[in-house]
């Protein structure tokens, strides 16, 4: 079904109270003519909302179509359904047209019926469904095997449908790249640049966002770049840049009083060495004064170890990693230190998700400058080995090669997560235009 953009401006402006921007009526335009449509945008520029437009007045405008929304998450399946509500209640002419209407599905007069439908992990939520027009939100986390053997199908049998996918990239693997490289799709990708250019977000707020995030996650995030995977994760110059000659504290040095933060990444018990991270926090710099390790040592030893440093150093807060046999430690630690106010010790289990993150923190540290490093053989090298990858569903992954070690770059990792903490402040501009005046629509004209 091909639109006239004169016509669906005036339809969105109807249903959001804004009109949309050139790039993003390209957008709604095209997922009314195509099959096959693929927005790889730029975090906060308007995918969700462009898209819920479409599936309102897609709904509005075929009598006896489904419209599927898929998500990852049921609050992210949400965000589109809740717009597309919205929408149709915005529109008198769309409002007496609701027959029935829940968090799950809505139909409509004309026998047309919008499911909102987050995704389980294997996909188990979606078995069984059949629809016209398919949308797949934050697509790149949902995996290949859903995608292939639980969604495809739902569109088998029909003879005109839509498959729509949106997303930020997240590495060169998956649906979303295959699709984002097959002729078949629409592709529309857009940067932070389109929302900058067009007053959707300010030029300050993506700075600070440079400046806050690593250089991988701005790229994906905000660049809506692919970027190459299985790499070294920090890369030789990223280390380099940040390494000075000076000589660290040892355990019998006076230290005078500072701000001190640190990082202990637990050794499995017996088997090999714990390492802890102490790193300075001053205004100007933040430096790792410290680097301690303990070989093959008991519980035990290993409290009694921590107790003694933190009467050197009085830790601002101690991180380490709660993961096996890090548990116990952590509770007697806990035990020890914190109070109802004063949450000193912190456990942190380590799994994909919260490794990327505190790798994140630390990468950004490293990329502004803003934390020197010692020549500490192991230390240095152990960062440089490190590697990543995107998994199947688009997670990143951090690692070690084989029979390579991470304890020193952990245990850094760790000490600093405090050091930086990411902001999530959002600064928009003309975010709110919402227009209460509705004019009457003659949906049946296009
Ligand atoms: N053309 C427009 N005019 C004014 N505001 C807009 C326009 N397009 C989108 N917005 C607003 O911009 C904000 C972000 O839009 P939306 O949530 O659709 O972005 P997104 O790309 O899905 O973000 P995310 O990547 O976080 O999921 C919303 O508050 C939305 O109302
Ligand atoms: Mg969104």
């Amino acid at each position: 079904m091909k639109v006239n953009k004169e016509r669906l401006k005036e339809l969105a402006k109807q249903c959001m109270g804004f009109e949309p921007f050139p790039y993003q009526l390209d957008f709604i335009s095209d997922c009314f003519e195509h099959k096959y449509i693929l927005a790889c945008w730029s975090r906060q520029i308007g995918k969700s909302t462009c898209t819920a437009l479409f599936a309102c007045l897609a709904a509005v405008l075929n009598p006896d179509i489904t419209i599927i929304i898929i998500s990852k998450s049921e609050r992210q399946s949400k965000e589109i359904y809740i717009k597309v509500l919205d929408f149709l209640h915005r529109v008198p002419e769309f409002r007496k047209g609701l027959k029935q209407e829940s968090m799950e599905q809505t139909i409509l007069a004309n026998r047309s019926r919008i499911l909102n439908l987050p995704c389980s992990f294997e996909g188990q939520s979606l078995r069984g469904y059949a629809a016209e027009i398919c949308i797949i939100d934050e697509a790149q986390f949902i995996p290949d095997q859903v995608v292939d053997e639980v969604i495809s199908p739902f569109v088998a049998t029909k003879k005109d449908f839509k498959f729509i996918k949106l997303s930020t990239p997240q590495g060169k693997q998956g649906h979303f790249y295959r699709s984002f490289l097959d002729k078949d799709y629409h592709v529309h990708n857009y940067s932070y640049v389109e929302g900058v250019r067009n007053g959707l977000i300010t030029r300050e707020f993506i700075d600070k966002k440079r400046m806050e995030m690593d250089s991988l996650s701005f790229a994906q995030e905000y660049e809506a770049l692919f970027i190459e995977e299985a790499s070294s994760y920090f890369g030789s110059e990223l280390i380099n840049n940040n390494v000075q000659d000076y000589p660290l504290l040892s355990e019998v040095s006076n230290v005078e009083s500072g701000t001190f933060y640190a990082g202990y990444d637990v050794g499995r018990f017996g088997m090999d060495k714990s390492v802890l991270i102490v790193v300075q926090r001053k205004k100007e710099e933040n430096r790792i004064v410290f680097i301690g390790s303990i070989d093959k040592a008991s519980l035990d030893t290993q409290l009694d170890y921590i107790k003694r440093m933190d009467k050197l150093f009085h830790f601002k807060k101690i991180v380490l990693d709660e993961s096996a046999v890090g548990g116990g430690l952590t509770d007697f630690l806990i035990k020890e230190f914190n109070t109802s106010l004063i949450k000193k010790v912190e456990g942190l289990t380590f799994t994909n998700k919260s490794k990327k993150d505190i790798y994140s923190n630390l990468r950004t540290l490293l990329e502004n400058r803003q934390l020197i490093l010692p020549r500490h053989p192991e230390l240095i090298s152990q960062l440089k080995d490190l590697q990543y990858e995107y998994s199947d569903s688009g997670n990143l992954k951090i690692f070690h090669p084989p029979n390579k070690h991470d304890d020193y770059p952990d245990a850094l990792a760790l000490a600093v997560k405090y050091v930086k903490d990411k902001e999530s402040a959002w600064f928009f501009v003309n975010n709110d235009r919402l227009d209460e005046s509705y004019g009457n629509v003659d949906y049946t004209s296009w």
